[in-house]
């Protein structure tokens, strides 16, 4: 602990120094298996020499412009980016929180160029959009809606999976429903495939916008470029930020049909959002990672270590869930316990929700990797398993 940082997180002690692939180096040269990848944010793992030249080329050449400029690398990015998507325009800004605030804007623009009161915001129960004041509101945990009121009016929820409760929650002053299609924070939580499906044909029919945070799910963590992708939504909006520069802070909103034309010069803007040196690390990063023999290996990645961890039978394990390298195992003991017992070991893991250890590799992560932080992990539970008995 070190006073001179404001106590917000419970810091672990460690003080990282170097990064190669999915391993990791502390100060005093011990090595860590990375399946955190710094909260999915570091899709390409670390040193990744393309992503590495691009950085250093790009600040050689231009770091930063404002956005009354363009830059050949933010055209190029941009396009590629839309095209893998699958959207038609892109805003960019610095974290997932900013993106959805820019989302909420679009949406409530939207809806206020139809009728004035249209400018409600639904969202589900256990969702996790962001700190800013109006993202702790649309998080849909109780435990976000303290200390900081007043709260940004205009938003409600409603259980995930429930199609009858959204039915009830859409309304004619609802100008959006805003879902994660894998809950992340609230502890790795897919949701239902026919649920997202109903509950996008309900807003095209009231007009409302279909708006997916993919902060965490996007950028190829699930086996496809968007988790909505694979699930064969097609969302008005969708947020993204954590892995798409690989660890450059870019978040970036995509847009489709008329939110593409919603806001107007000066309805929104930011200093650094998508600026050159954002741009051409997020370029390195899709380059790499938007191939279908990339997003093949993720699925395998993925399913290799669910299915590890569920042939264990370790009865501290409940369940083991998640999409592509999005990963849950939902625990029956403390799941900071796992987190304690496997850094001591060597590797690294989240938690996530009350009772779930979360792991988000890098995407890169190679298979001797995935191998020795599955040793460790097994190594972990069985221990705490025997000292619980
Ligand atoms: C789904 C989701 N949305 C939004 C955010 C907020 O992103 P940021 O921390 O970059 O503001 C997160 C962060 O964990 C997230 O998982």
């Amino acid at each position: 602990m070190n006073e001179k940082f404001l106590n917000t997180y419970k810091r672990t002690g460690l003080i990282l120094e170097k990064g190669k692939g999915a391993t990791l180096w502390d100060k005093n040269g011990k090595e860590y298996v990375d399946f955190t990848a710094g909260i999915g944010v570091s899709s390409l793992g670390h040193g990744n020499p393309v992503l590495v030249k691009a950085i250093a080329d790009q600040a050689a050449a231009l770091i930063h412009c404002s956005n009354y400029f363009l830059t050949d690398i933010s055209i190029a990015f941009t396009e590629e980016l839309c095209q893998a998507a699958g959207f038609e325009s892109a805003f960019f800004c610095n974290s997932g929180a900013e993106a959805n605030e820019g989302l909420v804007k679009i949406a409530r623009k939207y809806g206020s160029d139809k009728n004035p009161n249209k400018n409600k915001v639904v969202t589900l129960i256990n969702s996790f959009h962001g700190r800013t004041i109006t993202m702790v509101t649309a998080t849909g945990q109780d435990k976000f809606h303290k200390f900081f009121g007043p709260f940004t009016p205009g938003f409600s929820y409603v259980p995930a999976n429930d199609i009858a409760a959204l039915d009830k929650a859409l309304n004619d002053k609802t100008c959006a429903f805003l879902f994660e299609p894998v809950q992340g924070e609230g502890g790795v939580l897919p949701l239902d495939s026919e649920y997202l499906h109903q509950a996008q044909k309900l807003c095209r029919e009231r007009d409302i916008l279909f708006a997916a945070d993919e902060v965490q799910s996007g950028v190829g963590r699930t086996g496809a470029f968007l988790a909505c992708k694979k699930l064969g939504l097609e969302p008005d909006l969708v947020s993204l930020a954590k892995g798409l520069a690989g660890g450059v802070p870019i978040g970036a909103i995509l847009a489709r049909g008329a939110c593409t034309e919603t806001l107007k010069p000066g309805d929104h803007g930011t200093t650094f959002g998508g600026n050159p040196l954002a741009a051409a690390a997020a370029h390195a990063v899709l380059s790499q990672i938007n191939q279908p023999a990339f997003y093949a290996e993720v699925e395998r990645k993925g399913e290799k270590i669910r299915n590890a961890i569920k042939s264990w039978e370790n009865p501290l394990v409940k369940q083991v869930r998640g999409m592509g390298l999005m990963i849950g195992a939902a625990m029956t003991i403390p799941p900071g316990d796992v987190v304690t017992a496997c850094r001591e070991r060597g590797l690294l893991v989240l938690t996530a929700g009350e009772d779930t250890v979360r792991m988000l590799p890098p995407l890169v992560i190679n298979d001797d990797e995935i191998d020795r932080g599955l040793t460790i992990l097994k190594d972990a539970l069985a221990t705490l398993s025997s000292s619980a008995r």
